[in-house]
């Protein structure tokens, strides 16, 4: 199975920013972790960060015949971005959604998701763990 791992904005200060919410790793470690994981689970993956919405729809779209899995830590975007939710709607590929911190207990615009309804399922408050359970439940491992 190959599964892409998408990071959208701001993903890339990980581990500077705001540590109290979104833990001390930096996008470097995350991504080892997951690379880790993926290996175990028997999954190619391949990961990226982007501050831009075009670049990560392109990224999606490049991919779509490689992966067989999405998963997406959209950040912000994933309450705002209907384009985003289109380009996964538009490859049909199996997503996840994942946040590091707790979207459902924040303010109250972060419980809002545009991709929500084109995702499987959503992986959230767990920091690095999030990512891992969402290629656990890709490969059928996590339920
Ligand atoms: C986030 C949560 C989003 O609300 C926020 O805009 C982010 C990170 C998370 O991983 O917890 O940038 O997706």
């Amino acid at each position: 199975m190959n599964v892409l791992v998408l990071h959208g904005p701001n993903l890339n200060l990980l581990g500077e920013r705001e540590p109290t919410i979104y833990g001390s790793l930096s996008l470097a470690e995350i991504d080892a972790r997951i690379r880790e994981r993926a290996r175990a689970l028997g999954i190619a993956v391949k990961t990226f960060q982007s501050n831009h919405e075009g670049a990560l729809i392109d990224r999606i779209h490049e991919e779509r015949r490689w992966m067989h899995g999405l998963v997406i830590n959209a950040g912000a975007y994933t309450h705002t971005s209907w384009a985003i939710r289109d380009a996964i709607a538009a490859v049909a590929v199996r997503a996840i959604e994942v946040h590091l911190s707790d979207v459902e207990a924040r303010e109250p615009w972060r419980r809002e998701s545009r991709i929500a309804d084109v995702c499987e399922a959503r992986c959230f408050g767990r920091g690095v763990d999030s990512y891992l359970e969402a290629l656990d439940r890709l490969a059928g491992a996590g339920g």
